[in-house]
């Protein structure tokens, strides 16, 4: 078990999309030989122009349920590449992915910088102390000043960084990088990727080789090496470990320029499946007892099989084909006759998995995002919190002959994670998405998966905090005054739904006794 567990690296590669998330996964699986047709990866991309267009989006689900986990070997280790779905109204998918993830390699486009998702996301590994590895990518277009980058990437992520490789200049002009702790440079050629005897080994900058093969640029190069020896600190494994400090790789991924060092790398310091924080205790991988998490949830694509396909992840012990597990939440017992892996291009039938893989379980109903398994013990696992949406609508039925159908609808798109459901005083019930598609992706289900009709009412809402108070009765008297803007999410925790953010800041200012909190899992943030 130690070995099997020592071995895997389980991650997902996050950015704001196009910064080209698609195309560095599938120059990594070229690595490890889990592909072979270039391109595999790409049809799993949610598209960017089709968004009204639903039989396409259910197309590009049904996709990335096969590439929703993608294994391969590389230098004896096991990768598990958690997908997240790059389209920005997917986000929620992302961030739940997140949770099931040892750590992640962080995507930035080197001509635009840190952008908007990319400043979220990294919100959510600073939140649980993931560690990141950053890759700035398209270094073979024209862009920002490297030092610009590293400073943009330090103050807009919060976390602090040090470059392993350097970029000798960029664009038209881009020579290659220089890895700083192999001292070696590696040759870009247009049009051509990286080849071995284009590594040039320099352990002396000075050495007039350098300034043969790499021209005026050399120059620089040393300039540039002599300042980030003395500006940055050396690179601490320790630290990486702690989500304090993000080591940082240039490259182009569609020209498979800079890629292998990242994995090299990756594999040599990226951690192993590591401890997970449940409601009583906290869990070791080596643990000899079964627990898991579901992160994740797809509805089949044929809508003759209602059943679905959960994804677990596995936190400690070993995984069984067939064996009797605890379904915590239900309290009853449960068996998986065709669970299955991903390794590279299909999906098998397993007999056995361990900590850091991921399972794909059909499920007809019983479970839900943030359910755990274990072998009896009851722990849940903790770290899947909803996050405030930015849209939220009233959902109405308008077919009442079908309101069976309807409510069953509801409850299970909004269990697999589609959107978040809240109720409101008996009947109402409220729809927080984090992007507008997702009404369409709903109405589209509803009718097509459960017969259902439905149809969304604007709500004047845009932030959701979870309150709570040391203070009962002063709880109870907000939630009376302020009735209209209170409803509860599908625990049963009250929520408080504003209109604007001035209206939350007063609000959260005129009632000091009130305590509001950003996501559904307040433990942990504070
Ligand atoms: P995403 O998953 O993060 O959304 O990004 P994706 O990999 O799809 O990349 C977005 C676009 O950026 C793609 O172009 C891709 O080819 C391009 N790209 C990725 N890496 C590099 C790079 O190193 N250099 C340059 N110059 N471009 C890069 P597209 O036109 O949107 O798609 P396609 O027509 O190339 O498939």
């Amino acid at each position: 078990m130690h070995t099997e567990i020592q071995r895997r690296r389980t991650f997902a590669i996050i950015s704001h999309p196009d910064a080209g998330k698609t195309t560095l996964t599938e120059k990594l699986l070229l690595f490890g030989g889990g592909i072979r047709t270039a391109g595999a990866v790409k049809s799993n991309k949610i598209t960017k122009t089709a968004a009204s267009d639903f039989m396409e989006i259910e197309k590009q689900r049904g996709i990335s349920v096969a590439t929703a986990v993608m294994s391969f070997e590389y230098q004896g280790k096991l990768i598990n590449i958690l997908d997240t779905p790059g389209h920005k109204d997917f986000s929620e998918d992302t961030y739940r992915t997140l949770t099931a993830v040892d750590s992640v390699i962080l995507v930035v486009d080197s001509v635009k910088g840190v952008e908007e998702q990319t400043e979220r996301l990294m919100q959510v590994c600073r939140m649980r102390d993931t560690p990141v590895m950053i890759f700035v990518n398209k270094l073979d277009r024209e862009g920002r000043p490297p030092f610009e980058l590293m400073d943009e990437l330090e103050e807009k992520l919060a976390i602090s960084v040090r470059p392993l490789t350097w970029p000798i200049s960029s664009g038209q002009d881009f020579r290659g990088v220089y890895n700083l702790h192999e001292k070696n440079v590696y040759l870009f050629r247009p049009g051509k990727t990286v080849v071995e005897e284009e590594r040039l080994l320099v352990e002396d900058l000075s050495d007039p080789l350098l300034d043969q093969q790499v021209g005026s640029n050399a120059g620089r190069l040393r300039e540039d090496v002599a300042l980030i020896e003395g500006v940055y600190d050396h690179f601490s494994r320790e630290e990486y470990l702690a989500g304090r400090l993000a080591p940082v790789f240039f490259g182009s991924a569609l020209n498979n320029f800079g890629v292998r060092e990242l994995l090299e790398t990756f594999v040599e310091i990226a951690p192993s499946p590591r401890y997970r924080p449940a409601n009583v205790r906290q869990v070791q991988p080596e643990e000899p007892d079964f627990s898991g998490f579901i992160f994740k949830i797809h509805a089949n694509l044929d809508p003759r099989h209602r059943d679905r396909i959960a994804f677990l992840r596995i936190c400690s012990g070993r995984f069984e084909r067939s064996k009797m597990f605890f379904h915590v939440r239900q309290r009853k017992q449960l068996r998986f006759t065709n669970p299955y892996s991903f390794m590279a291009e299909k999906k098998s039938v397993i007999d056995e998995a361990w900590p850091g893989d991921v399972v794909g379980l059909y499920d007809r109903g019983d479970l839900k995002i943030g359910d755990t398994l274990t072998e009896g013990e009851e722990l849940e696992f903790q770290g899947m919190p909803a996050f405030s949406p930015a849209i939220f609508k009233e959902v109405i039925n308008t077919d009442p002959m079908r309101s069976k159908q309807f409510h069953k609808g509801i409850e299970h798109l909004t269990e697999e994670g589609v959107a978040q459901l809240f109720t409101q005083g008996k009947n109402r019930i409220i729809v927080g998405t984090v992007g507008d598609l997702q009404y369409d992706v709903i109405a589209w289900r509803m009718e097509h998966e459960y017969g259902a009709a439905c149809r969304f009412q604007p709500l004047p809402y845009s932030r959701a905090r979870w309150i709570t108070s040391a203070d009962q009765k002063a709880l109870e008297e907000f939630m009376r005054y302020r009735e209209r803007n209170i409803a509860h999410d599908k625990d049963g925790k009250p929520v408080y739904l504003a209109e604007t953010e001035w209206i939350l800041n007063s609000s959260i200012t005129n009632h000091p006794r009130i305590e509001f909190h950003a996501n559904s899992e307040f433990k942990l943030a504070e």
